[in-house]
């Protein structure tokens, strides 16, 4: 029976690096889409990047660049750190994407055909500096509680106290430092609960495990609120249907993002999006962490109810990365990034260990890294890459790489692997992974007793056909093994495919026997795990969070803390600084103003247009020598009436004054009126 399944992970945003604490989800999701495939299931894994928002549209300000550049390289840098950790997505996909856009609008029309929309006004603090609304994370102040200073608007990092903006000390926008004013706007809200029974019915049909549905309770108790789904501009995100400046709140549009990134793969694959995702044929499930519990178990489906969209069949939760018992910490050097990782150690140690404590709990999982290396060099070079060592070479090198046929005390070991092979596969479809990774290592141990007890090295020199016997069922042991391990350790199985020279084993091959056939020459399976080279790459880490935060501490001082002469004037965003409009101009004539010792009269040719323009750098430069130059000239300046003329630009030249006046010229072989950038 073969089952048709569609898996997500939550899409990471598009504002920051993917950290081992994201792989524990993208890990676990893989394996059990390997699982799948290795089953004999069909099973499509759709993921994208999670691309709006003010915090990607802050950051991208902060570089200078627009938010789509911003999202464009976070987009590849994920992607390569996906694949170097063998992570395997149908389609990687982006929010910031038409079929988004068009679902988005899609599910919002028909939300609000079901009177499951009403506008309401609202009054939420704002920033004149920056005019634009703010999240409560990018207004900073005192603690009300325990007066530390420079906290987030909604919680204390010192006291972990939660309050309201407005109850800060003297608070602050995070990014131009004026303090907030209050101001009302309309917004969209989503009825939650109009949906409570249909919600708790849900539930109580097992769409989550026990303990996550425990805390919904505590929620569905509390009451349903209205969910604010709206934000006013300027917004990184899709514009609401009939609206100027407000927008979809960056959390509606996400996760129909996983549709998107669906719809996307089937449009380039001739499938019928609508069979996929959202017809009976296929099993639907959701993986996510437990601090987005909120929204994939109520605002998600109650979305798909009110909009005519099958549910999933279940939402799996896990829990939190802890690194040797603690939060992830960058002074500690624990805050390790895929890429960082990637350059000390391999990954599949990372999937190996997860593997091995990963449950269907949403538990903490903790990556103690003394526990690491003892587990990768006991286990997996120890046990298993150790049992293919200690047979292979010996077959190529002394037996013709051939295997002979299996005796019966080889056939009661490999029975004894095989019969494991039931349990192995409900682990991995109910997630218990920690069980059967404890499983496989046990009937390593098995294995390995057959290879001590049998010792073919000394065999080999007085028995080579009994010898040949003996390593054809430790083979054979070795292969059931990496089956068993497929949807763990893709290039260590990948490996032992080509050693054996099997096509891609699956589930289906653990009772076939290789008897009487050539095998391939021996490939090292895995290096040893070096403890210095975990210190190297916690070093390393380290280093990266200083540096990171080097960089935070100069650019907070080149904010107005310096005292300047004169104050900076108001924020100029990029998009006011795009407005002026710089072109070549060649200086047809120019002249000395009388009666202003410090003007020259310019006439400038602008690609056909002359423009007239009164500059002050007659001290600097003397008229003759600028005729025939090419300049650079502001060309969209609102005419000003001067006491001389009329000036209708404004060329580039700056300076302390006086004879300190540097004009940017050309001399290349640039055209008057072509456009500056
Ligand atoms: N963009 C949202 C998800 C939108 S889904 C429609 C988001 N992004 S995230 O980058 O913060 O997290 C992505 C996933 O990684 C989440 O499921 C989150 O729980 C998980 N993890 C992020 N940090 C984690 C740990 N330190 N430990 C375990 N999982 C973590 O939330
Ligand atoms: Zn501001």
């Amino acid at each position: 029976m073969n089952r048709k399944i569609v898996v997500t992970s939550a899409l990471p945003y598009a504002n920051g690096p993917i950290h081992i604490g994201h792989l524990v989800e993208y890990l676990q999701t893989d394996i059990w889409v390997r699982f799948q495939k290795a089953n004999g299931n069909q099973c499509l894994y759709f993921c994208a990047d999670d691309t709006h928002g003010t915090p990607i549209m802050i950051r991208a300000r902060a570089e200078g660049i627009e938010p789509e550049e911003l999202i464009k390289r976070v987009h590849k840098e994920h992607i390569r750190d996906f694949e170097s950790f063998h992570i395997e997505f149908d389609n990687y996909y982006s929010t910031h994407s038409e079929e988004n856009k068009q679902l988005s609008e899609l599910i919002f029309n028909r939300l609000v055909e079901k009177d499951s929309i009403v506008k309401g006004e609202i009054e939420q603090a704002y920033c004149d500096g920056c005019n634009m609304f703010l999240p409560d994370r990018f207004i900073r102040g005192a603690c009300p509680k325990c007066k530390a200073e420079n906290q987030y608007g909604d919680s204390c990092d010192t006291c972990g106290a939660t309050y309201q903006p407005t109850e800060l000390i003297k608070p602050a926008c995070a990014t131009c430092g004026k303090e907030p004013v209050r101001k009302k706007s309309i917004h969209y809200f989503f009825r939650l609960a109009d949906y409570h029974k249909k919600l708790k019915e849900l539930m109580a049909g097992g769409y989550t495990g026990k303990s996550v549905s425990n805390k919904l309770d505590e929620w569905f108790s509390a009451g349903l609120k209205d969910w604010d789904i709206s934000r006013d501009g300027p917004y990184f995100g899709f514009k609401i249907p009939g609206e100027e400046d407000k927008f979809f709140y960056v959390w509606l549009d996400a996760p129909i993002g996983y549709m998107a990134s669906c719809k996307n793969y089937c449009d380039k694959n001739g499938l019928d999006f609508e069979k996929v995702w959202n017809g009976e044929e296929y099993e639907l499930y959701h993986f996510i962490g437990k601090d987005i519990m909120y929204f994939h178990a109520l605002f998600w489906p109650a979305m798909l109810m009110g909009s005519g969209f099958k549910i999933a069949k279940r939402l799996f939760v896990h829990g939190f990365l802890t690194v040797n018992g603690e939060k992830m910490s960058k002074s500690k050097g624990t805050f390790i990034k895929a890429e960082t990782y990637t350059k000390h150690l391999d990954p599949e140690y990372l999937r190996y260990y997860y593997a091995s404590k990963l449950t269907d709990g949403v538990g903490d999982i903790d990556l103690s890294l003394d526990d690491f290396v003892a587990k990768v060099n006991s286990d997996l070079i120890g046990k298993l890459a150790n049992l293919a060592s200690r047979s292979v070479p010996m077959l190529t090198g002394k037996l013709d790489s051939t295997l002979g046929t299996i005796d019966k005390e080889g056939k009661e070991l490999l029975n004894q692997l095989a019969a494991a092979k039931e349990q192995i596969i409900n682990e991995y479809e109910n997630l218990d992974y920690a069980s059967a990774i404890r499983q496989i290592a046990a009937l390593a141990d098995i294995a390995n007793k057959y290879v001590e007890q049998n010792q073919p090295w000394s065999m080999i020199k007085t028995d080579a056909e009994k010898t040949r016997v003996v390593l054809t069922a430790i083979v054979n042991a070795v292969k059931i093994l990496a089956i068993y391990l497929k949807p763990v350790l893709p290039e260590f199985v990948g490996k032992i495919e080509k050693i054996l020279g099997v096509e891609s084993l699956s589930f289906a091959d653990v009772e076939k026997v290789l008897e009487n056939k050539k095998i391939n020459e021996y490939v090292r399976l895995a290096e040893r795990v070096d403890k210095e080279k975990v210190q190297a790459m916690l070093e390393e880490s380290k280093n990266e969070s200083a540096d990171a935060k080097a960089m935070a501490d100069k650019s907070a001082e080149q904010k107005p803390q310096v005292t300047l002469d004169e104050p900076l004037e108001a924020e100029c965003t990029i998009d006011d600084f795009k407005k002026v409009d710089l072109r070549v101009a060649k200086v047809v004539k120019a002249e000395k103003v009388e009666g202003a010792d410090k003007l020259l009269h310019l006439e400038l040719n602008i690609g056909g247009i002359t423009k007239s323009v009164f500059a002050g750098i007659a001290k600097a430069y003397e008229p003759e020598v600028l005729v025939g130059k090419l300049v650079i000239c502001v060309a969209n300046l609102q005419p000003r009436k001067m006491k001389f003329g009329l000036s209708e630009g404004m060329i580039l030249a700056a300076g302390p004054g006086g004879k300190d006046i540097f004009m940017l010229g050309i001399d290349s072989g640039a055209k008057p009126g072509q456009r500056i950038h």
